[in-house]
């Protein structure tokens, strides 16, 4: 490639270029904050703060922390940034001689690790290095097509989860955490759909199950089907009125009066999509049937409060899933009717990530 000069100026004398300056040393130090929060939820600080009952001095932290000889200094640290970030409070006014008092927000509250609506599996999962390990691919992906998952492992990451047991663990664990606290809003936001429904609801690629269990559980008159691969079924607690199934959707789905997905569909190319919705047609054991999607819908240019973090998980799915992505509303339209659904209804739900209920019916 060949090389022209560049003429930046004195960074000293001119301030537009010292704060880009600057902003290259944010975007190389970002990682930073995910990982510093990463080390934060591994030693379970928020949890001891949160069973101590009120602010820790981080001496007392320490001693709570499953070491014998913690390094003081190095949590001195990390809980620094993690103050600046809003991760934890910290009270100065102490008087002289006496330690910092380290508090939670509700940040860390979100990141307890006892807490049934907790975050941490699903940070834990998602800054895993076995997940950040295919960003590093990227740009060869770019360059050379592939995905970048499987450059790093030779494998895609669904047959890397039917092969690897702790990875697929590990996986379902974390999903299932980012999924449980969209559940009401599903329950909730679908009120309508699912009391006046009647018949078998099977939830194609349902992990190991916790969306249908809920649904069940507050519409009972629902026959709960939860599909998914062997290995992943294999791992699911047991639900009252709800059977699993495994299989692959790619074959075949189990008949039902309606089909659910959440977040399924954004981890497949279009043309992976258009197998499955093929297959849905086929399992809708009558006219009526319906396919329910819950997923994202990306705004490009939103300035919600999720609009960032779909961004990113658009990302994410193209670094470890093959062809996965985020939809916009319009993409979503497209992929839809050329499966054959004429008639679509999207209804966006009041919750996390910017997730919508979009209900496709065939006829
Ligand atoms: C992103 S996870 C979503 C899990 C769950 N629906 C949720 O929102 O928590 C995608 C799911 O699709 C499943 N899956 C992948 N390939 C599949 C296949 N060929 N047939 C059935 N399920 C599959 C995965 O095992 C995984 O549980």
């Amino acid at each position: 490639m060949g090389s022209k000069e560049i003429v930046l100026g004195n960074v000293n004398e001119d301030a537009e270029l010292l704060k880009a300056h600057a902003e290259v040393y944010n975007h190389l130090f970002a990682y930073t904050d995910t990982l510093a929060l990463r080390s934060a939820v591994e030693l379970h600080i928020a949890d001891i703060i949160h069973s101590h009952g009120q602010p820790m001095s981080l001496s007392q932290i320490a001693s709570k922390l499953e070491s014998p000889s913690p390094d003081v200094t190095c949590l001195a640290r990390v809980m620094r940034m993690l103050v600046r970030k809003n991760i934890f409070t910290v009270d100065c006014n102490q008087s002289s001689g006496e330690e910092v008092l380290y508090g939670l927000t509700n940040i860390s509250r979100w990141l307890l690790h006892d807490h049934e609506l907790s975050l941490a599996p699903m940070f834990l999962t998602f800054t895993h290095p076995w997940i950040i390990n295919a960003w590093y691919e990227i740009s060869s992906s770019i360059k050379e097509g592939g995905t970048p998952f499987e450059k790093a492992y030779g494998q895609s990451f669904w047959e890397r989860a039917s092969k690897d047991p702790e990875f697929n663990n590990m996986f379902n664990i974390g999903m299932a955490a980012a999924t449980k606290p969209t559940l009401d809003a599903v329950v909730k936001g679908y009120k309508d759909g699912f009391s006046g429904f009647k018949g078998t609801l099977v939830d194609v690629g349902g992990g190991i199950g916790r969306m249908i269990a809920k649904i069940v559980k507050a519409y009972p008159h629902i026959k709960g089907i939860n599909f998914d691969l062997p290995h992943v079924v294999g791992t699911a607690p047991q639900y009252p009125g709800v059977t699993h199934v495994g299989g692959d959707m790619f074959k075949e789905i189990p008949t039902a009066d309606a089909i659910i997905f959440k977040s399924v569909l954004h981890d497949w190319a279009d043309e992976e999509c258009l197998a499955i919705l093929k297959n849905c047609k086929k399992a809708l054991s009558q006219e009526k049937g319906k396919v329910i999607i819950v997923d994202v819908i990306l705004h490009a240019d939103g300035k919600g409060l999720f609009d960032d973090a779909v961004i990113g998980c658009d990302l994410w799915l193209m670094a470890d899933c093959v062809g996965g992505k985020e939809r916009t509303e319009d993409e979503w339209k497209k992929l839809l009717i050329e499966a054959g659904f004429t008639h679509l209804k999207i209804t966006p739900l009041p919750t996390i990530m910017s997730l919508s209920i979009i209900e496709a019916f065939p006829q």
